[in-house]
């Protein structure tokens, strides 16, 4: 019988995961023309259920072609084509004992209109990040503030692309409800000014969440997963508190905890760190308001770390680990020494924007990837083959 914590079975509704050990959700801009990703990043998530993960998460699918769109060559989820390309995918992973997830998103005012369809930026109040894009190096655009007409718009999104997910196959979807992003932009009185029932007390700013939950678990059939992804911080103005205290992200988590879901999914900048001026950690006061399965996330690198964070958290995800060593989850098994790597040394999940015309004014994004082939001396082929 297996006695390692981390490696010890977990039932998550009908799914029994064989460890504690699952992909982190991780964008790769690699589908700019028919936003299916490219071939060797839907491999990738195959490889590392074949490599030991129990859990994995796919990459944030953009929800609309008006406004949900925040970074070059996303993927989505709602065309047939679209549908037959992530089908084989969850084949493989389910067939490799592993669980899948689509997670998706909106990006709201995280947006650089050149690359929406529609050019179109929109969120609840018409405030731009303080911060620059960092791509583009340029400000965000003062973003329109939403209408009802936007927000059943973009509710329906989330529908259509669970609806993909489904007929993909894949066992559970995750609502993206951290990050900053729209849901997050809502659930914050940092970018949230409204003052319609959309805004102002906690239970107004949670509305959109809950409506988008409330339209996409009726199209999830009842065996398969529903997750939501939560955060105290943004991409963006990444200092900012977006919840400000423990009474008030609790209040969300309680929230939260009576709708249709399955888990929910902590992003933190690092596991370890106490929020809120408390001497607790985010899984902690997490579990303080909700008996919902936990998921953690946020520098969890190697057996020391995975074992301290599955104190307090059911299942651990791993981004840059899983993306940067094939063989993590038997490296932390064996309880090697491993490193911890740096958001510069995860941008070789982006070497695919070498291959988008230069056309595109993406050179930021550009300059991302090429500084990694300059400074490894490496190029797209070999780098496909080692990760
Ligand atoms: C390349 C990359 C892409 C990411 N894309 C997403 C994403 O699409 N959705 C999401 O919720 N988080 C995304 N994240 C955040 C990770 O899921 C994770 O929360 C963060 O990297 C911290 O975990 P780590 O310390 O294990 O890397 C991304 C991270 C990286 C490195």
């Amino acid at each position: 019988m297996e006695r390692d914590p981390i490696f010890l079975p977990f039932q998550l509704k009908n799914f029994r995961l064989k460890n504690r050990l699952g992909v982190a959700p991780m964008t790769r801009m690699s589908s700019p023309g028919d936003s299916i990703p490219r071939q060797d990043v839907l491999e990738f998530l195959v490889r590392r259920a074949r490599n030991g993960a129990a859990l994995v998460y796919t990459e944030a699918i953009v929800t609309d072609y008006e406004s949900a769109q925040g970074y070059p060559g996303q993927a989505r989820l709602v065309t047939q084509s679209q549908i037959e390309a992530w089908r084989p995918v969850v084949k493989a992973i389910r067939e490799a004992g592993a669980v899948s997830v689509m997670q998706m998103f909106h990006c709201g005012r995280v947006a650089w209109p050149e690359i929406n369809p529609a050019r179109r930026v929109i969120a609840p109040s018409p405030l731009a990040p303080r911060d620059l894009n960092p791509l583009t190096g340029k400000p965000y655009p003062v973003p329109d503030e939403m209408s009802r007409f936007d927000i059943e718009h973009v509710i329906l999104g989330f529908v259509e692309t669970a609806r993909g997910a489904v007929a993909a196959g894949f066992d559970g979807v995750e609502i993206h409800a951290a990050h900053g992003y729209l849901i997050s932009q809502f659930l914050s009185s940092y970018s949230n000014l409204r003052t319609d029932i959309f805004g102002g007390t906690v239970n107004n700013r949670f509305r959109l969440l809950h409506e988008i939950i409330q339209a996409v678990a009726p199209v999830i059939p009842d065996e398969r997963l529903l997750t939501v992804r939560i955060s105290d911080w943004g991409v963006v103005d990444m200092n900012v508190s977006l919840f400000g205290t423990q009474t008030e992200y609790q209040e969300v988590i309680s929230l939260l905890s009576r709708e249709p879901i399955d888990a929910v999914s902590v992003s933190t900048y690092d596991y370890q760190n106490k929020a809120f001026n408390t001497d607790k950690n985010m899984a902690q006061i997490t579990r303080g308001a909700t008996s919902l399965p936990i998921f953690i996330c946020g520098k969890i690198y190697d057996r020391s770390t995975t074992e301290d964070a599955l104190q307090d958290a059911d299942v651990a995800l791993s981004a840059k680990s899983m993306l940067l060593n094939p063989k993590w989850v038997e490296e932390v098994r064996q309880g090697k020494v491993l490193p911890l790597y740096t958001s510069e040394e995860a941008n070789i999940a982006y070497t695919s924007l070498t291959q988008i015309p230069h056309s595109h004014n993406w050179q930021g994004t550009l300059v991302l990837a090429d500084c990694y082939f300059t400074r490894h001396g490496n190029n797209l082929q070999d780098l496909q083959k080692k990760f």
